[in-house]
């Protein structure tokens, strides 16, 4: 071993680390950070379990109840990094149109400046992890490389779950290998003879979620949380890896990636792109409903897809994650019963509630127990919870487990994981879907005419915001193709190469995938939800493939092409026409209204917006005059 040592601290590399320029820019960090010691992730099983005790240790895991979730264990995070922090993200390129208008944007070498001091000594007294991940199967072609150094253990160990892990990415890497270097500090270095306060350091006051895309570089400070912390997400599979696709010609999407096989044994592959928290985990899950017999959903993937254009012209889609970091708030075994049964052992919990005999609880279980509450749990930060104490003026229950409480576990788990969700060579997409959440307005589904028509539909959803960020919740806000938060460049560029895309694919004489509509959260005049939702959702993936084998008629309407109500298989459910009607309506006066938004949200985007949008808008306002 002959690699640079830092001022007593030993590198220690591992001898199959053979990367010079990887072992100097370790070196290099550490210099920087001043960890007391450097830890080498190999990510073997033996790591993971001395890792996870040493977080129980230390206080940040409790363990659960072996009987009830074996190899399980639950972290309460600090209450000030509880989400992602889109205020706090930023894509640092060197020019700022290249952010685009939905971006946070500063001058490298100003954001440099900034961090600088921030990282230097950020680990003293803490260990800094080398945590080597392929994103994608390790060694295939699509896949790309990060090497994460951080302080945190609880990092260390979700990044075992989320993705591939360990010494076997250095022998892709060789010599020479290219990966994307990620820098995460929880922004809470220890004094000398200090030790931890707390048991889920973080800095409470800065934060700085950063990427340079010209560099591919990431720099996180300050937060431990989910996508702020497991770089290999958002920051490296989204924001990082949708710039390298427009420069390459593909894609990073946040999309679910599902499989349906019908009772003839044909199987078809959907991408779905629904905002943070508003149904990927669910929709990739689903368990089909009595009545459709034969029918079977597996899943590839339910955040985020890679796809890229083959030289058929078909487009195929791999999972780069290798883990699920889910909202377990509203799962239980009737909305979720795949993902409910990927839980029984081996599970991280971040922020739900703990019951009185090791297990885990959050809102929406109770369904599971016939709606009874527990009569006592500890709460997502630590105090008692019972169903009188949580009680609030207003009647309502102050939340036992945090609205975006998650779980970390391996796709392993999942029983409806599919056979070729770990295929390097990827699926092919035979349909695109994209949902917000919107009470009003917005149509149970409808296709798009065209690519460019889907394009617009997904360039305009509008979302109510969910907890799965910092900030208000439940107000409207445009949340194009679900990527507001991850696209690393300017929207309006984005939108083009998807539309370039599609006319790539169309000369090259292939059937380009479908493009749908949905939105399952249509409520009714009480507040409550109109379309059952969850496994139902079922009806409508069945009426797309229909329409993808051309098989319904679907009706004409202002805003594409709709199922009639015979056209969906009600086989089991009580589901009226008028109720339909109310899931399905085109209110005239509320589209006049949402397409002035759709207006202002253009305007936002007018540097290099596609005119092929504002083409179809036209088109639609005209439709829509005509209606
Ligand atoms: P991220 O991991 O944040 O990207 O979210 P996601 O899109 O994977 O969301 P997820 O599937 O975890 O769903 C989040 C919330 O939406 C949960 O509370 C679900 O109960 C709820 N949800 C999911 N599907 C449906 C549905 O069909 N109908 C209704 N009403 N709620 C749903
Ligand atoms: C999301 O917010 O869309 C997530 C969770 O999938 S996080 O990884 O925290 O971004
Ligand atoms: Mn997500």
């Amino acid at each position: 071993m002959n690699a640079p040592s830092m001022q007593g601290l030993a590198l220690n590399a591992p001898d199959y680390v053979k990367h010079p320029g990887l072992l100097a820019w370790v070196a290099d960090m550490a210099a920087l950070c001043k960890p007391a010691r450097i830890h080498w992730c190999d990510g073997s099983e033996a790591e993971y379990q001395k890792l996870c005790q040493q977080l129980v240790d230390a206080g940040t895991f409790i363990p659960l109840n072996p009987a009830k979730r074996p190899g399980s264990f639950l972290a309460r995070s600090d209450p000030s990094d509880v989400a992602r922090v889109e205020d706090r993200t930023f894509i640092c390129s060197a020019k700022k149109e290249d952010a685009g208008p939905t971006n946070n944007w500063e001058d490298p070498a100003k954001m440099r400046a900034t961090l600088q001091p921030l990282f230097d000594g950020c680990m003293k007294g803490r260990t800094m992890y080398v945590v080597p991940f392929s994103m994608g199967p390790l060694g295939s072609r699509i896949a790309h490389i990060g090497v994460e150094l951080t302080d945190s253990a609880y990092v260390a160990v979700n990044q075992k779950l989320m993705t591939r892990m360990g010494k076997a990415v250095y022998d892709v890497l060789g010599t020479n290998g290219e990966f994307v270097p990620c820098m995460h500090t929880m922004g809470a270095p220890l004094a000398e003879g200090e030790t931890d306060q707390t048991s889920w350091p973080c800095n409470p006051t800065v934060k700085y979620i950063v990427h340079y895309p010209e560099t591919r570089e990431i720099w996180s400070y300050g937060s431990g949380y989910g996508g702020n912390a497991l770089l290999g997400k958002k920051c490296l599979a989204l924001r990082i890896a949708s710039t390298m696709g427009r420069d390459q010609g593909w894609l990073a999407e946040h999309m679910l990636i599902l499989g349906v096989t019908n009772p003839q044994g044909r199987k078809y592959h959907i991408a779905a792109a629904f905002p943070s928290a508003c149904g990927k985990t669910n929709f990739s899950m689903l368990v089909p409903p009595k009545g459709f017999d034969g029918w079977k959903v597996t899943t590839i993937g339910d955040d985020i897809a890679w796809i890229k254009p083959q030289d058929d012209g078909k487009l195929r889609a791999i999972n780069p994650e290798a883990g699920y970091f889910g909202v377990a708030p509203g799962t239980n075994l009737h909305t979720n019963p795949n993902c409910m049964n990927s839980l029984h052992r081996d599970v991280i919990f971040t922020n739900v509630a703990l019951t009185d005999d090791g297990d885990i609880w959050w809102e929406g279980m109770e369904k599971d127990h016939g709606g009874v509450l527990p009569a006592h749990l500890i709460d997502w930060q630590g105090k008692d919870w019972t169903p009188e104490s949580a009680k609030g003026a207003d009647g309502k229950l102050r939340p036992a487990a945090h609205p975006n409480a998650r779980f970390t576990v391996a796709a392993t788990n999942n029983p409806a994981l599919d056979a070729q969700w770990d295929d390097a060579a990827g699926v092919v997409i035979d349909a695109f879907v994209f949902g917000g959440r919107r009470s009003t307005t917005v149509p149970l589904v409808t296709e798009a005419r065209t690519w460019t028509e889907g394009v617009y539909m997904a360039a305009t959803m509008g979302s109510e915001t969910t907890a799965a960020a910092f900030g208000a919740q439940g107000v409207v806000r445009r949340d194009p193709f679900a990527m507001l938060p991850f696209c690393g460049y300017n929207m309006s560029d984005y939108f083009q190469h998807w539309l370039d895309l599609g006319g790539k694919l169309r000369a090259q004489g292939a059937a380009l995938p479908k493009i749908f509509c949905v939105n399952w959260f249509r409520k009714d005049e009480n507040g409550k939800f109109v379309w059952p939702g969850y496994g139902d959702n079922m009806r409508v993936l069945k009426w797309m493939i229909d329409r993808v084998e051309g098989r319904a008629n679907g009706q004409d309407t202002v805003f594409g092409v709709a199922p009639a109500y015979g056209e969906l298989n009600w086989a089991g459910l009580d589901f009226s026409p008028a109720q339909f009607g109310i899931v399905t309506g085109i209110d005239k006066a509320a589209w006049q209204e949402e397409l002035k938004l759709h207006g202002a949200h253009f305007e936002q985007l007018a540097h290099h917006l596609p005119q092929a949008l504002l083409d179809t808008k036209a088109a639609l306002e005209q439709r829509l005059q005509a209606a």
